[in-house]
């Protein structure tokens, strides 16, 4: 069978590789092309893959006609450039988180995507897991009842990046939020249902990092704190415009008990609360005088979920569904991190 979505990269560096295996296993997507600015990170990806169309020409990627979806897998600041130049040139864009770091910039993504009338879609892979679905499937079938409050975090203990790509204002916008408080954030409010946010108040902060002496357990890297200006850590109080609210936390680096990283969504209903990743939900049955917990049923992932992604991405251009991770959900994450920095900034709870 001819596969009629053809693929090219942008970026062919670290999360290019785990899109890979979602592509080889849709039946609807093949890859033909790369593009790097790295001459010699792309040559390997040709071999390693065996893709012929190489490229160290983002305009020849997006020009070349024989391409439908473009997997944009560089990093934070070139998103944007990149999505709209391959909107308007008629393709179909897969764009790894976050979608870009401002608001603004996804704003003008979802002007270029309506233009187009091409698929757009954030790389929010936790939505894709096993885990993520069976919970998400409980809730959607009633049993949380109305979701009116949730507590999320993303925790790392001494596990920060420290190059100035991530590390420095200019050159990435923000810390720890917008690099890994955007996979729990979009995760909670997808959980939720995505009610609109009406209120932040935010605080984001270094401290850790700019300690005599202060490393990354990433690599045992010294941080340089002269380039490190982005926050290390942040925390938020966000109300919804349906009374709902939430607790996020986020941090890189902070003295936290847990070795590596301590992920968790609590999410509280009138009907029942829920945690994930563990899948456990809690409910009452006043009638009778018992509280219960009940484990989900969870089955394997067949694919790991940022292939998954790429399998459900391109069905939906198939089946002419909309985006599986739509551009307006990732327009209120960008949202609410740019409020915690406002926040911070001004010292006061910022109005949406
Ligand atoms: N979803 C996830 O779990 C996850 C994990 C890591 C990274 N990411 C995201 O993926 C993106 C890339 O991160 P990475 O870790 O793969 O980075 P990386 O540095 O490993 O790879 C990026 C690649 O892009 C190339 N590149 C840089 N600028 C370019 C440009 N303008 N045009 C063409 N090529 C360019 C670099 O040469 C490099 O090979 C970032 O947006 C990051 O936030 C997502």
């Amino acid at each position: 069978m001819t596969k009629m979505l053809k693929v090219g990269f942008i970026g062919t560096g670290g999360i290019a590789h785990t899109h890979v295996p979602g592509w080889q296993a849709s039946p609807h997507t093949e890859m033909i092309a790369a593009c790097d600015i790295n001459e010699t990170a792309v040559k390997n990806w040709g071999e390693r893959y065996g893709i012929q169309t190489l490229t160290t020409s983002t305009e020849e990627l997006i020009n070349n006609p024989d391409i439908d979806i473009i997997d944009i897998c560089v990093p934070n600041s070139y998103h944007a450039d990149l999505a709209i130049a391959a909107l308007n040139a008629g393709k179909h864009v897969l764009c790894e988180k976050p979608l870009a770091p401002t608001p603004a910039e996804v704003q003008k993504m979802i002007e270029a995507r309506d233009a187009s009338g091409k698929m757009l879609m954030t790389a929010q892979h936790f939505r894709f897991s096993g885990k993520s679905k069976a919970l998400k499937a409980e809730i959607d079938q009633g049993v949380l009842g109305e979701i009116y409050h949730a507590r999320s975090w993303m925790l790392r203990r001494s596990f920060t990046p420290y190059t100035a790509a991530f590390v420095s204002k200019a050159q990435a916008y923000g810390g720890a939020s917008i690099d890994i408080g955007v996979h729990i954030l979009d995760l909670t409010l997808w959980m939720m249902g995505n009610p609109k946010p009406v209120t932040v108040s935010g605080v984001s902060r270094t401290e850790l990092a700019h300690m005599p002496g202060a490393f990354s357990t990433w690599n045992m890297a010294d941080i340089d704190p002269s380039i490190y200006d982005v926050e290390e850590m942040a925390a938020a109080f966000v109300r919804f415009e349906n009374g709902a609210t939430l607790i996020l936390e986020v941090a890189w680096l902070l003295h936290h008990s847990t070795t590596g990283e301590d992920m968790q969504m609590w999410l509280y209903g009138k009907e029942g609360g829920s945690l994930w990743p563990k899948c456990e939900i809690f409910q009452t049955n006043n009638a009778t005088k018992q509280i219960y917990n009940r484990q989900l049923t969870l089955t394997n992932d067949q694919l790991e979920p940022h292939a998954q992604e790429c399998v459900e991405f391109a069905q939906a251009i198939v089946d002419g569904a909309p985006s599986p991770v739509p551009a307006e959900h990732s327009l209120q994450v960008m949202t609410i991190l740019d409020a915690i920095y406002r926040s911070q900034e001004m010292g006061r709870e910022i109005v949406l």
